[in-house]
């Protein structure tokens, strides 16, 4: 029987995980489907009952129900417990499991390049939902964080609930600083870039060896991550981070791995199609 799969979010016409998984399943001859749907807020209860009642075997989560959904699952698996929001559901015989991908995505994009976390420097530029959950999965891989907010108090409030699950983090000024000379990995979480906005301080004086990442994946490169390969740093684009969340959430629910290459290829095509591309 063919295997029900979708991603549920407000807004989610642009969503491009559709692609992603169902080339995924053509490239392994599964047989399964992967849909999206669009659920307004005040209807995710009726959602998650509808989904579970049409035999849906799995689905993935997106804003704004990360956190909402989290009290419709039957059980939680530490990811999603820890992170306090779910990305990921499995249906098992009718029973809920809310998992979380995001952080261990994000790591895993990394991990190869950097070659091993623990006691490495990372600094963080942001402190809404998406650098939250990345900081925490970095913690817990044994990086010392440096969290720089536009909103000061974000980030201390962010430092805080590291601190709480016994991480290693500390805060700053959304400035350019002596943070910039020595740190392994800098991640860009912030939505400047998105409409192809500069960035608003340089980078310059920026360690060499350090890898650094933007989570905007469309652009495929911003300004950002431009002046950071201008530099001599080594770059990445969110479309890693985007694509491992997504391998993730396939292992999760078919227990086997995912095909790496198909699902990133077929991210790229989606984007050069022109409507999501922006040049
Ligand atoms: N690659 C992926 O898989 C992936 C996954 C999730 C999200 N993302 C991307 O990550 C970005 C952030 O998402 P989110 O969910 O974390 O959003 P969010 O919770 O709304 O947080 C937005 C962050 O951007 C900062 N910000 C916004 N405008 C700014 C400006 N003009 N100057 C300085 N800082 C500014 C905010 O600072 P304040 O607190 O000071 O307002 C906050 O830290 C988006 O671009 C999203 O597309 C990518």
């Amino acid at each position: 029987m063919e295997k029900q799969f979708a991603v549920i979010g407000n807004p989610i016409k642009h969503s491009l995980s559709p692609a992603m998984h169902n080339a995924g399943y053509e490239t392994l001859g599964i047989n399964a489907e992967y849909q999206r749907f669009r659920v307004e807020e005040h209807c995710l209860e009726e959602a998650v009952k509808g989904l579970r009642a049409l035999g849906f075997a799995g689905w993935n989560v997106t804003l704004p129900h990360k956190e909402a959904i989290v009290s419709f699952m039957d059980t939680l698996t530490p990811e999603a417990e820890k992170a306090g929001a779910v990305n990921t559901v499995k249906n098992q015989n009718g029973r809920l499991i809310g998992h979380n991908t995001d952080g261990k995505g994000f790591v895993r994009s990394v991990e190869n390049d950097l070659r091993g976390l623990k006691g490495k420097k990372a600094v963080l530029l942001g402190a809404g939902g998406a650098s939250k959950g990345i900081a925490m999965a970095l913690a817990q891989q044994g990086m010392n964080l440096h969290i720089l907010n536009r909103n000061p108090e974000k980030a201390k409030t962010l430092v805080q609930i590291i601190h709480s699950v016994g991480g290693t983090a500390t805060f700053g000024e959304f400035e350019p600083g002596d943070w910039l000379e020595n740190l392994d990995l800098l991640v860009q979480t912030t939505s400047v870039g998105l409409n192809k906005e500069p960035f608003p301080f340089s980078l310059e004086g920026i360690d060499k060896e350090a890898l650094v990442v933007d989570i905007i994946f469309n652009p495929l490169e911003t300004s950002f991550l431009r002046e950071a390969k201008k530099l001599g740093c080594r770059t990445q684009n969110g479309l890693e981070m985007l694509l491992y969340q997504g391998a993730l959430a396939w292992e999760f629910w078919l227990g086997e791995q995912a095909p790496l290459d198909a699902m990133r290829q077929a991210l790229k095509n989606q984007l050069f199609q022109g409507m999501f591309y922006k040049e």
